[in-house]
């Protein structure tokens, strides 16, 4: 689709779009149990997660060797609160499958120091041999991970200072309130990002089709973070029909 570098597919549904990224998932990790796995949050990779949870019980997928890297985690609340992103992948994925917990990579939001927990991230990243697949979601405006839109952006992993819009979409996680949802964050930066062998980014709905359209035929610009995706040779980015209709 489009004479973009992005490949796109547009699935039926989100489960569709979920079920076939899981297969792709599971095609990579046959090829190498010892799969690098750099993994998002947000509502969008839950039915993603789901069906990893089905297949890993059921005898079809083995994630007992790999190692992940979460791409984000609020700054300021500890892995144990409810709202991290650490309990939020605990809830819906490493609860239920055997990775090993040391293989399970988080930056801290407690750390004492943003630039040492980042440049120890990013050390991180690299000892386990740099990230293999990278699974994104997208924000509705064109944020990945928490690299905002804005003026500039960083490009490694960095303490970054969240949007109100993007405050209000993660408000579930802090009961609804987005006052009470962390206005700093920790984040992987555009170039980690793009330092993955191979990037899948899931968007569903149309809150998210100008995004997906920008990201997939606009111009690179800091204003739409996720147009950097195009200077990556190896994206496909698995939308639903309300999703793709910018394009
Ligand atoms: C958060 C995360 C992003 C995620 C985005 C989309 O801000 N930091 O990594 O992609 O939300 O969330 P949702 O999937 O709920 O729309």
């Amino acid at each position: 689709m489009s004479n973009s570098a992005v490949s796109v597919s547009v699935f039926s549904s989100e489960r569709t779009a979920a079920r076939a990224l899981a297969e792709r998932l599971q095609r990579h990790l046959e090829a190498n149990p010892g799969l690098v796995l750099g993994l998002p949050t947000g509502r969008t990779p839950i039915p993603l997660y789901e069906r990893l949870v089905a297949l890993q019980r059921s005898g079809r997928l083995d994630l007992s060797r790999t190692t992940t890297f979460n791409l984000d985690e609020f700054w300021g609340i500890g892995p144990d609160h409810p709202g991290s992103y650490r309990s939020f992948m605990a809830r819906h994925l490493f609860d239920h499958v055997p990775i090993r917990r040391e293989a399970i990579h988080f930056l801290d939001g407690r750390a004492d120091e943003a630039a040492a927990e980042c440049a120890r991230y990013e050390g991180a990243i690299a000892d386990a041999g740099g990230i293999d697949v990278q699974v994104l979601g997208l924000g509705a405006n064109g944020h990945v991970g928490f690299n905002e839109p804005g003026q500039v952006l960083c490009a490694r992993t960095h303490l970054a200072r969240l949007k109100p819009q993007t405050r209000r979409a993660n408000a579930a996680l802090f009961g609804n309130d987005p006052g009470l949802v962390p206005a700093q964050a920790l984040s992987m930066g555009m170039a980690t990002i793009l330092q993955a062998r191979r990037i899948y980014l899931l968007a569903f709905g149309r809150r998210k089709s100008r995004a997906v359209s920008g990201l997939v035929k606009g111009p690179l610009t800091t204003r739409l973070p996720a147009s950097f995706l195009q200077l990556h040779p190896h994206v496909e980015v698995l939308v639903d029909h309300s999703a793709a209709e910018g394009l």
